[in-house]
């Protein structure tokens, strides 16, 4: 009890003075113990002045805390639908069977427990499983085993793979290896310390900088050699590849299988138009210098000498929408927020991308996080906020770091902190961390979270940009968001203005992912069609088979039939086909997905992180799971179809938010489209 109340004591003490201490206490706890033990609960009410039941409903609410130590290794197996896509269900299958648990349970030694998480922003290579910090890539069930016996030695404490370069002399050949989760869970680690290695071996200079990826998870670990127009590419390359790489005389001019030549020689990069991924795996993501030589930081400069209204108006003329999901105009909403006078606001940064099938936000933190920190500086100065926080979800840690030092790097540069570059304007940036629970990417319930409550979901009005952070006026926007203001301000509104189609402006990041050969990310304007984004750049399924459901936007998005993948992907023209566009994910099922199961795991989904605040949809999602399953077994099947789009109509009108609104639009979509699959015979 002594060394709890020690601990106790040391994270609050170490967390006194912050908003919504709360959940970073109980993060520093758990860290330190391996659980938070019921002990503590009094002691963290009584030192943070709440009551018991408070911090007791905050530990319930959020999946990553518990009261009971784990087993010695967590084993995290992704359920959600770009892993199901490609195999998932398969895998969890086996993962239960071989340990001889289910999800949420320890095995009987204490060495594995078990663990359901719904996205690891590794959709374009699934199924993906997390071991400790370590993601891994395309787990097969051998695979699986194969990292579970691994794990029995000390793989569940691995040393967290380095987010800094190596260089053995001045002068040498710059060689990227990227350090983007993806990558590094198919191997990219091994691939640069297999270089840094061979090149000490044989005497060869070489300047690894650990770069973030371009998104062409097809192609990872994708090492670039060199720089400039000469800079050659080589694509999935692994760790026993680099000894014959040296061998045919990388770095410099060689023959090898894994070479692709420059990046006008790979398609599927050159067609693509990058405004916010312009520098993703070209810089080293941490290097201030590298960022302003590529223009970073030239729209805060002009932001600097402007006059807050004039920000606002020029974000409002590039027509940029907040690309978090609801696409709502982003100058209108910080105009809300300069025209409420308050003595604080705050700019909040939705980095929670909970959604199944992206990873955009993910990619953008690991591979260019001054991009981030600049757009959040600039919506400070333009509403009249001094103080911002990131909120990331946990199943980030690659992100977790890279942006943790990004952030500390720039205020040593005077970019953050009390008086940005001599201009005596302030603005500091705080990163805090998610704890598991899908409902607190939507706003309010981000803004309870960041306060330190459970993620229940606010009544709107009043919105986020009238009372939203501790009350206060507060701009809450998407992580591309924020991103793609540097660029507005560094080019002017009619540069980003010009690209689009309709009333969606500037460019669309896809996420490519699911069973998709090339998966990843894409950027193009808005404009292109699915069938453009999954055949031209995806190529098709990874199995081979045909094509038969897609999903655009995420667990609340509709599955889409080939009849409407020639829509245009903006966001109009996909809401007049009942689709949605959201953060741009498209998850790609081939002829062997099973429509029914994949309805009623949306409403499963719904179930397990709706956020009970209203009937609707945290009893309504439970009952829809039992309505299928009855669909299924068929003995009433034509009464309880009916009593289904019931229950829907009744989640769509009488949730509180867009989780239990939404929900009913997969599920209506796999209805409609894929009747087949609600109507096959018994056994
Ligand atoms: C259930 C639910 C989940 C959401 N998840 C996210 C999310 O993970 N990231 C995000 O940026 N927006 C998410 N949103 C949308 C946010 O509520 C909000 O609209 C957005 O952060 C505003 O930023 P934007 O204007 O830049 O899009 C979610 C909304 C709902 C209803
Ligand atoms: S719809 Fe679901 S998530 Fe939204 S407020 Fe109601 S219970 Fe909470
Ligand atoms: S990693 Fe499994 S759905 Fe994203």
């Amino acid at each position: 009890m002594g060394n709890i109340a020690n601990i106790v004591s040391a994270a609050v003490e170490h967390n006194r003075g912050r908003i919504g201490p709360l959940m970073p206490v109980l993060h520093a706890i758990q860290k330190q113990l391996g659980c938070i033990p019921r002990e503590a609960v009094p002691l963290v009410a009584t030192a943070l002045n709440l009551s018991r039941a408070e911090v007791q409903g905050v530990i319930g609410f959020y999946h990553d805390f518990h009261h009971e130590p784990l087993g010695k290794t967590v084993i995290q197996v992704c359920r959600a639908e770009a892993c199901q896509a490609n195999g998932g269900r398969a895998l969890e299958a086996h993962a239960r069977e071989r340990l001889g648990v289910d999800f949420g349970e320890t095995t009987a030694d204490g060495q594995h427990s078990l663990e359901a998480v719904y996205c690891l922003g590794n959709c374009a290579c699934s199924p993906s499983v997390r071991i400790g910090d370590e993601i891994h890539a395309r787990v097969t069930p051998g695979r699986f085993d194969a990292l579970i016996s691994e794990s029995g030695r000390d793989l569940e404490r691995a040393p967290a793979p380095a987010i800094g370069g190596h260089k053995t002399g001045e002068g040498a050949v710059r060689v990227c290896v990227p350090m983007d989760t993806t990558a590094v869970a198919l191997g990219a680690d091994a691939v640069a310390q297999a270089i840094a290695a061979e090149a000490g071996e044989r005497g060869i200079e070489v300047d690894i900088v650990r770069t973030g990826s371009r998104g062409a998870f097809w192609l990872e670990p994708l090492l670039e050699v060199g720089s400039g127009p000469d800079k050659k590419l080589f694509g999935s390359v692994k760790a026993e590849d680099v000894s014959a790489l040296f061998d045919a005389g990388f770095p410099g001019d060689c023959e090898h299988p894994s070479l692709l030549g420059g990046l006008e020689d790979i398609p599927w990069l050159a067609r693509q138009q990058r405004l916010t991924f312009a520098r993703a795996g070209e810089i080293d993501p941490l290097s201030i210098a590298e960022y302003e030589a590529t223009d970073g930081f030239t729209g805060l400069r002009k932001a600097l000498e402007m006059q807050p209204q004039a920000i606002v108006d020029l974000v409002k003329e590039s027509g940029l929408r907040g690309r978090g999901g609801a696409a709502f105009p982003t100058g209108i909403k910080w105009q809300t927020v300069l025209d409420a006078p308050a003595d604080q606001k705050y700019i909040v940064c939705n980095a929670d991308e909970g959604d199944s099938g992206t990873f955009a936000d993910r990619l953008l933190m690991e591979a260019d996080p001054f991009q981030l920190i600049e757009g959040m500086t600039i919506a400070g100065l333009a509403v009249g906020a001094t103080e911002g926080y990131v909120y990331l979800r946990s199943e980030y840690p690659v992100a977790e770091r890279v942006f943790g030092e990004a952030i500390a790097r720039a205020e040593s540069a005077g970019f953050l902190g009390d008086d940005i570059l001599g201009s005596g304007k302030a603005f500091r940036l705080e990163l805090r961390m998610g704890a598991n629970a899908y409902i607190c990417g939507e706003e309010t319930s981000l803004l309870e979270s960041l306060e330190g409550k459970r993620g229940l979901i606010r009544y709107k009005p009043p919105l986020p940009a009238i009372k939203g952070l501790m009350g206060k006026p507060t701009v809450v926007n998407n992580v591309l968001t924020l991103g793609a203001v540097s660029t507005i301000l560094a080019k002017g509104a009619k540069f980003y203005q010009d690209f689009g189609s309709g009333r969606s402006r500037g460019t669309l990041t896809v996420q490519l992912a699911g069973n998709v050969r090339r998966g990843g990310l894409v950027e193009v304007p808005f404009g292109a069609t699915l069938r453009e984004l999954v055949q031209d750049y995806g190529g098709g399924t990874a199995s081979g088979r045909p094509m038969r459901a897609i999903q655009v936007g995420g667990p609340l998005g509709a599955y889409l039939p080939e009849s409407l993948w020639d829509t245009p992907l903006d966001y109009e023209a996909l809401a007049e086909k009942g689709g949605m566009l959201g953060h741009g994910g498209v998850v790609v099922f081939d002829d062997t997905v099973d429509m029914l199961a994949q309805a009623r795991f949306a409403m499963e989904f719904c179930a397990v992180e709706s956020c009970g605040k209203c009937t609707p949809c945290r009893v309504g999602s439970v009952r829809g799971v039992e309505l299928i399953d009855r669909i299924a077994d068929g003995a009433q099947r034509a009464a309880d179809m009916a009593l289904l789009d019931e229950l829907c109509t009744t989640m769509v009108d009488g949730s509180l938010c867009a989780m239990g609104g939404l929900t009913p639009y997969p599920v209506r979509s796999a209805v409609k489209h894929f009747a087949e699959d609600f109507d096959r015979p018994t056994s």
